[in-house]
């Protein structure tokens, strides 16, 4: 392509280490939109003679259709995607395909393939993402009741019911899904025309581009234009941020799945066995949500330190950006479709559950509680009686509402046979009723109110 101004060809080297048809070749979706958007224009605006722009067009869909049927190929020499596409146009069309670059560079034509890359991969988390709500709000709808501990420091807290543990993950994945429209929003600006970093003396219309390709309008700055890459960041750190809430559920399934706890069986499908151990149902998919995670983060921080040091405007190390944006995007996907299996087909045992909500004087700040109210004890006085009681019910063995009340008037003259009906986990959980609490009823209106934003009836 610029044979013109050298005397030999690239060493071998030169070649592989500049080829980077082996990946970018999955844009060439885009790379065909913004070209067809691109000559469009030209014949529009009579920089390149209608029918030329026509006969060009023609051939960009016939390209399309053989890397459609047959691939992409691959030819290092050809060195990416923008100059195969190219080359292939001109094999079936002849010399006026030289015409379809006119008024634009590969700098501008990359930056607004890539974009485009982007926002597919952001509409696809989001639709991963809707797909993880769906499942958690079905789940948590069917457990709005179902009790279990809730912990602090994984030591036994409060109970809690599944149904509202299941939509703090809900609520995670709704900013997410912000996250990734906010990401979506910000960078839904062309930077065709832009060309190589300077803009162009021909008459384009850049509003007309960025319309044809779903743009909300053309990028202001040149120099900027090809040489942001900020929208892949942003994918990427909306990326990071719902893989480590992925990493995060995955983990709770881990540990839930485990023989001690024991709180769910997880479907045969997302699990895998062992060739030694015969009883072993092993968390697999669960694990490798939790270490994908941090291949992702691993994507952010390698796009952030190949941009860091950069001038303005193009440098060829920004060709560098696509791999970890495709590697990420692919991860994510596979993460939210297995969490979202999980959700959706795990079995909860919620009798386990229940009994381990039982252990672990999960109501003791229910006792302190009723102090408080009944006795109008100063809530710190109130916690220390409780301690006390906590001590006795250990050294007995036995649960808090297990004491008998001469015992726990011992300690307290003012508790009397009332606080028995404070003292169990139902009771625990239906006092919680402030607004994003775990009762019940409170779980139920936000289940509701997640169908009603999920558009489900
Ligand atoms: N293959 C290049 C990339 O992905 C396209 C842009 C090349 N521009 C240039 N001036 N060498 O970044």
């Amino acid at each position: 392509m610029w044979g013109g101004r050298f005397a030999e060809g690239p060493s071998a080297i030169m070649r592989e280490i500049n080829a980077s048809i082996p990946f970018d070749k999955a844009l060439w979706r885009q790379d065909i939109a913004a070209s067809k958007a691109h000559v469009g224009m030209l014949g529009a605006q009579g920089i390149v003679a209608p029918e030329d722009a026509a006969t060009i067009a023609a051939g960009l869909d016939q390209v399309a259709a053989e890397y459609e049927a047959n691939g992409v190929p691959e030819d290092w020499d050809l060195e990416d995607i923008h100059m195969t596409t190219e080359s292939r146009l001109a094999a079936l069309i002849g010399p006026v395909a030289g015409r379809l670059h006119t008024a634009r560079s590969r700098n501008d034509q990359v930056a607004t393939d890539f974009r485009l890359w982007v926002r597919d991969a952001i509409d696809q988390a989001d639709a991963g993402l809707a797909a993880l709500q769906r499942a958690l709000v079905d789940r948590a709808g069917e457990h709005a009741a179902s009790i279990m501990p809730g912990f602090t420091h994984l030591q036994t807290a409060q109970p809690v019911t599944l149904g509202h543990h299941l939509m703090a993950y809900y609520e995670m994945a709704a900013r997410d899904r912000s996250r990734f429209a906010d990401a979506r929003a910000r960078m839904n600006r062309c930077p065709l025309g832009a060309a190589a970093l300077a803009g162009t003396g021909f008459p384009i219309d850049r509003q007309a581009t960025a319309v044809a390709l779903g743009f909300d309008g053309p990028t202001d700055n040149s120099l900027d234009s090809v040489s942001d890459r900020d929208f892949a960041l942003d994918y990427l750190m909306a990326a990071s941020q719902c893989a480590l809430h992925l990493s995060r559920l995955a983990e709770e399934f881990i540990i839930w799945a485990s023989q001690p706890f024991g709180f769910v069986r997880l479907p045969d499908s997302l699990s895998t066995g062992s060739s030694i151990m015969p009883q072993k149902k092993n968390p697999d998919a669960a694990e490798l949500v939790r270490g994908h995670a941090g291949r992702i983060v691993g994507c952010l921080t390698a796009l952030m330190i190949t941009m860091k040091g950069l001038p303005l405007a193009y440098s060829k190390d920004m060709q560098d950006d696509k791999p970890p944006v495709f590697e990420a995007a692919g991860l994510l996907t596979l993460c939210l479709a297995a969490m979202t299996g999980m959700v959706a087909a795990t079995q909860f045992r919620t009798d386990r559950m229940r009994a381990a909500a039982e252990l672990g004087y999960a109501t003791a700040t229910d006792l302190a509680d009723w102090l408080v109210r009944q006795a109008n004890i100063p809530f710190r006085e109130a916690h220390h009686i409780t301690g006390a009681a906590v001590k006795l019910a250990e050294s007995k063995g036995v649960a808090l509402d297990q004491l008998p009340l001469e015992e726990l008037q011992a300690i307290d003259a003012r508790i009397d046979q009332r606080v028995f009906a404070a003292l169990s986990v139902e009771a625990s959980v239906a006092a919680r009723a402030s607004h994003g609490g775990t009762a019940p009823a409170e779980v139920e209106k936000r289940v509701a109110a997640a169908r009603t934003a999920l558009g489900l009836g």
